[in-house]
Order: C-alpha cells, then sequence, then structure tokens
C-alpha cells in the first residue's frame, strides 16, 4: 500500500471518528487553543492530521476523569495522562493556560488545581497537540518551547520520545506502569535505561526495586536479548545514543509505517504493538519477558537458562561450574546459582595460566558493572581481559551489518542473567588451565 493510501485511510477513520463524536464539534476541529480558551470534559483536541486526540476520559471500570491523550483510532489505546495521581471526581474538569504564569492547568469543578505543567513563566502560551502525540506548551512569540509531554512519559513510548538520561541537566526520562487497567496513577513496574560506568545502554524493567527483566546491551543494532528487533527496525528504527551528555534510546517511525507504540503493562510486561488497518486491531510485535527464561537471574550468578531445555528444569551451571548448593538447587531454587569447580590461577604479574572457554549465543550477562571500549578488537578484548585477574568474562560490543563483531566489554563480578537466545553473542568466560 502506498503512504499516499495510508495516510487517507487514517484521515478517513479520524473523520468517521469526529461523526461519531459531535462534542468534538463544541471546540471545532482544532489542535491548539491559547490563553482565554479551554477544553472542558467532553471537547477534545485532535492533532492536525487527526492521529492523536487529547480529551477527558474514564479508564475500564473506573468513573474517574482523567485528562489524557489517546489514538484517535483506538480510544483505549491511552498514551499519556496528566492526572494519574489526582484523579476528577466529576465532569466538571477544564484545562485552561493560567493567565498570570501560562501554565496549563486542569482545575476541577471548584478551580482546585488537580495538575499542572509547572512550565516557564510566560504572557503568551499556546497549547498544541502535535501530530506526534506530543501536547507542547510554547511561546508565541519565541516559539521556545516551553514544556511538552514528551518529557513526562506515562506507560507508554511513542515514535519521536526518548528514555534514558540527560548526563548534564540530570533529567532523566523512563515508563511507568498504570496501577491497574482502571487506575493510571503509577504501578509497581518501571522501564528504564540502565547503563554502565562506559556508558553501555540496556533497557530494564523493575518491579518496585528489583530488576525483573533486561534486553541485554545494545550491540549497535539491537538490544542483544531482543532480536525481534531485527523485523521492524526497518519500520520502526531504533535510536540509541551514548555520548558524554546523554544515554538515550528510542525509535522512530518511517514515512508510511503504520501506527505503533510501546507500553509497559500494569501486570509488568513490556509490549510493542502495530496497528494493523485491515483487522482494526493492535498486534504484538514484541513481547518481553517473553518466556520463564527471562525472569531476570533465574538461574543465579554462573548459571545459564536455556528455554527448551524442560528436562534440566531450565537451568544449568556453565561449564566447568557446579550448583553452589547442590539441595536447594535440586529444589528448584536456582537463584543461588554456580560455582567455579577449580579455582582461577592468576597472579597478577603476567604469570596467568588461566584460559578462555565459549559460551555461544548468548543474550550476554547483566552489564551494570561491566567495561566497555569500543575502540579496540575483539582479540586486544582478549588480551586485556586476560591480563587482568578481576577479569572474569568478556564479548564483543558491537556487531557490524555483515556479522563482524568489534569492541570489548569485560565482566569483573555477576555473570548473572543469561540465557539461550535467538542471534545471541558469543561470551568467553575466564577458567582455570585445568579445565580447558
Ligand atoms: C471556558 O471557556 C468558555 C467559553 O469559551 C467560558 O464560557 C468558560 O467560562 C471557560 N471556563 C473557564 C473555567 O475558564
Ligand atoms: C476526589 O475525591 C477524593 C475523595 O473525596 C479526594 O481525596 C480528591 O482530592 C478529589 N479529587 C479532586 C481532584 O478534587
Ligand atoms: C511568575 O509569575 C507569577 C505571577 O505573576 C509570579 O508571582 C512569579 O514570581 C513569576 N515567577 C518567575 C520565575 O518569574
Ligand atoms: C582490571 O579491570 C578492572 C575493571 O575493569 C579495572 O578497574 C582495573 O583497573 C583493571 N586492572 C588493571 C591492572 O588493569
Ligand atoms: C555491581 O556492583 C555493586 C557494588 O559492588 C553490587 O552491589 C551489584 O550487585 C553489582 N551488580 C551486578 C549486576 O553485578
Amino acid at each position: 500500500m502506498t503512504a499516499v493510501t495510508c495516510s487517507y485511510i487514517l484521515s478517513l477513520f479520524s473523520f468517521t471518528f469526529l461523526l461519531l463524536s459531535p462534542r468534538a464539534f463544541a471546540v471545532g476541529v482544532t489542535d491548539t487553543f491559547r490563553k482565554g480558551q479551554n477544553v472542558t470534559d467532553g471537547e477534545t483536541l485532535i492533532s492536525a492530521g487527526g492521529t492523536f486526540t487529547l480529551g477527558f476520559f474514564s479508564p475500564g471500570a473506573s468513573t474517574k476523569r482523567y485528562l489524557g491523550i489517546w489514538f484517535s483510532v483506538s480510544a483505549e489505546a491511552v498514551c499519556w495522562v496528566a492526572n494519574r495521581d489526582r484523579p476528577l471526581n466529576n465532569t466538571a474538569g477544564v484545562l485552561l493556560v493560567a493567565s498570570d504564569t501560562g501554565d496549563l492547568l486542569l482545575l476541577d469543578g471548584p478551580g482546585q488545581v488537580a495538575w499542572s505543567s509547572n512550565s516557564p513563566n510566560t504572557s503568551s502560551a499556546v497549547v498544541q497537540l502535535q501530530e506526534s502525540g506530543n501536547l507542547v506548551v510554547h511561546d508565541h512569540g519565541s516559539k521556545t518551547i516551553l514544556w511538552q509531554s514528551f518529557d513526562h512519559p506515562s506507560n507508554t513510548l511513542l515514535p519521536g520520545m526518548k528514555m534514558g538520561k540527560n548526563l548534564w541537566t540530570g533529567d532523566e526520562w523512563y515508563l511507568s506502569s498504570w496501577r491497574s487497567p482502571d487506575d493510571p496513577s503509577p504501578g509497581d513496574f518501571r522501564r528504564v535505561l540502565d547503563y554502565s560506568t562506559t556508558r553501555l545502554p540496556e533497557l530494564i524493567l523493575w518491579q518496585r526495586d528489583a530488576k525483573a527483566y533486561r534486553t541485554g546491551p545494545w550491540n549497535g543494532r539491537w538490544f542483544n536479548g531482543v532480536p525481534e528487533a531485527l523485523t521492524y527496525a526497518h519500520e520502526f528504527p531504533l535510536q540509541v545514543t551514548a555520548s558524554a551528555s546523554e544515554v538515550t534510546y528510542g525509535y522512530t517511525a518511517k514515512r508510511g509505517a503504520p501506527l505503533t507504540r510501546v507500553v509497559v503493562t500494569d501486570a509488568g510486561m513490556v509490549r510493542r504493538f502495530v496497528w494493523d488497518a485491515s483487522s482494526l486491531a493492535w498486534k504484538i510485535f514484541f513481547q518481553g519477558p517473553r518466556d520463564g527464561c527471562d525472569t531476570y537471574g533465574r538461574c543465579g550468578p554462573f548459571g545459564l537458562c536455556d528455554a527448551s531445555a524442560a528436562s534440566s528444569a531450565f537451568c544449568s551451571c556453565l561449564k566447568r561450574f557446579s550448583p553452589a548448593s547442590p539441595p536447594t538447587w535440586n529444589m528448584r531454587e536456582t537463584s543461588g546459582g554456580c560455582r567455579r569447580n577449580v579455582v582461577l590461577n592468576c597472579h597478577g604479574d603476567g604469570t596467568a595460566t588461566d584460559g578462555f572457554v565459549l559460551v555461544r549465543g548468548v543474550k550476554l550477562p547483566d552489564t551494570h558493572n561491566a567495561s566497555v571500549d569500543t575502540s579496540i578488537s575483539t582479540e586486544e578484548c582478549r588480551d586485556r581481559c586476560l591480563a587482568n585477574c578481576s577479569c572474569l568474562a568478556y564479548a564483543s560490543a558491537e556487531i557490524q551489518e555483515g556479522g563482524g563483531e568489534s569492541g570489548s566489554i569485560m565482566w569483573t563480578d555477576g555473570i548473572i542473567d543469561l540465557r539461550y537466545v535467538d542471534r545471541g553473542q558469543d561470551l568467553y568466560l575466564r577458567l582455570a588451565e585445568s579445565e580447558l
């Protein structure tokens, strides 16, 4: 289907939506308002191309009112909520621009502020719902962006948004799940871009203060444990930046690509949905954790999870390692992991006789404490690891288009959360000479 047909169908949908939603005419069809104007419950803003709608809604079985942004074709696909923690108790809510500060304010009936943008003072704020789904407050004169909803994500990452950290300002962007389908207040799950001291990014799903699921580190083309990305990166290119100023992850949508969103569900699932305009339904292109082997640290330190190994209860120890506590391991309590059969022989004076064994095709271990150097070759990485007694394993940091590898990741502790994965990477694990 051509891009033109695609957007024609899209605008047909939004047109139909408008016909079915008569109150949208109350403010006329507009994406913008300013001081003196407002959006009341029942009215909406609609982005210029019709893709996104802003208005009041009640999620699931709730009767409370929230101000949010959703996909016009799919009102249940809410991607941003303003008053997550302060629901309105009736339909008297109104969104307006504060006449003194230019803040965007959500008032309940009696004029109490339920939510505010806390944007810098201006006398000429203009509020616009952009076609990207970003709600932007800008200064009419200077066009400076004073506030934008993309800087305050809820549970959804849209094309053009970012997760991660601005290392200069300290600003951080992450997703947080709803508490339940009826309650958009922040729930137990957060999806955060983690990075090692040497800025190797990977996405972590946290359940309160425990890691629940990792994507594996960025290998230059995809997150090591999410090879699914290879099937949609041509439409939704992933963008990862690791520099002195920021470590961020986001994605874009190519012209003509279908609608898409990445959501952290209240049950702790990360899902990428893609809108199928022919069946009028969201299709799941990725879901993580994918299976029991994605449960963080399931097989413990130096353990290895194999989702196809039902006969060994999925967990085994790495080669030349044995369960740290056989009785607990036998009771399927595998998170205690494994320990070395023979201690390493390394003295730090260049007399190391250790070597490396290859563990093929894995999601690499947690990289939080790993060190990364993209400027050296994998051979140099091996030499550097061998010469350093605290280095327990290494792997390449980057996979090239043609399959070549380069760069170096070295681990000094915590060889944890290792699993077999399709298109996985090779990990070189340090062993005593007698074990090789
Ligand atoms: C919202 O706008 C309408 C007309 O545009 C006005 O009558 C009403 O007083 C406004 N409400 C608030 C709370 O400013
Ligand atoms: C809604 O009602 C609850 C309970 O009475 C109250 O705590 C809350 O502040 C009210 N919300 C708003 C926005 O006034
Ligand atoms: C913003 O405007 C309010 C109201 O006019 C004023 O009280 C406040 O001091 C101003 N803040 C700044 C930072 O200028
Ligand atoms: C060994 O590696 C660790 C971790 O990367 C590093 O802190 C330490 O300086 C290295 N030691 C030597 C002698 O290079
Ligand atoms: C990283 O180091 C800290 C401090 O030594 C430790 O508590 C943590 O468990 C380590 N994380 C991993 C994944 O090894």
